[in-house]
């Protein structure tokens, strides 16, 4: 199982770095966007801290402009990703870019037809939003289970990246079902590491310690 890390914070992936946690990385316009800098400054920088998938988000909603967005993002860096919206512009976006051999991860997947579609049109990559479902009282793995029997029914190339993950429990879950990717924001991926008995029964090991005689 790959984890990305999902954020356009260099620092954030500088950290996540250091703790070889992070296969790839997942941005958006809105993570850009509380960055301050420029979605080109963003990404260039990313490409030099990590080596595998980046995800760059296209903002045209037109086919036309998806593509012209797609072949300059994929210029930045030969492991860019390009992140295209799941409409129905998004798909003939997608089927373009699929015979340019532009890798596409298309975003915004809340329904397995639509992960259907996707994996015909030719994405690398697929992201169902699982947390963005639960706030709507959806069950968002349940999602995540379907896309990853559909495509091993056609046995669809297509990389599954469970997205919008908000706890450990979305990891441990899309680790259960055998998601390829998790792509996982800071936070989160600190809570993997983390247990209460683990922190207290340090804290017992470093007191008793004090008492043996040096
Ligand atoms: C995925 O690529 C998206 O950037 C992200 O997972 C969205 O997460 P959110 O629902 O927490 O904004």
């Amino acid at each position: 199982m790959k984890f990305f890390m999902d954020t356009a914070d260099v620092s954030e992936i500088r950290e996540g770095m250091s703790i070889g946690m992070v296969d790839g990385v997942t941005t958006n316009p809105s993570l850009v966007s509380q960055t301050g800098r420029t979605f080109r400054d963003v990404i260039e920088e990313i490409c030099t801290i990590v080596n595998g998938p980046i995800n760059a988000e296209v903002v045209s909603t037109d086919t036309e402009g998806m593509l012209k967005e797609a072949r300059s993002l994929s210029e930045i860096h030969p492991n860019i990703v390009v992140k295209i919206p799941m409409t129905q512009s998004g798909m003939q976006a997608v089927r373009v870019l699929s015979t340019e051999g532009i890798k596409t991860n298309v975003t915004l997947v809340f329904s397995p037809t639509q992960a259907l579609v996707a994996a015909k049109a030719g994405a690398a990559y697929v992201s169902p939003f699982v947390g963005r479902l639960d706030d709507i009282s959806k069950v968002g793995m349940e999602l995540v289970e379907q896309i990853d029997t559909i495509y091993q029914n056609y046995a669809f190339e297509t990389e599954i990246i469970v997205a919008s993950v908000r706890n450990p429990l979305h990891v441990l879950e899309a680790a259960m079902i055998g998601a390829d990717i998790a792509t996982i924001p800071l936070k989160v991926m600190k809570q993997l590491m983390e247990h209460p008995l683990t922190t207290s029964g340090l804290a017992q090991f470093l007191k008793d310690w004090e008492k043996v005689p040096k």
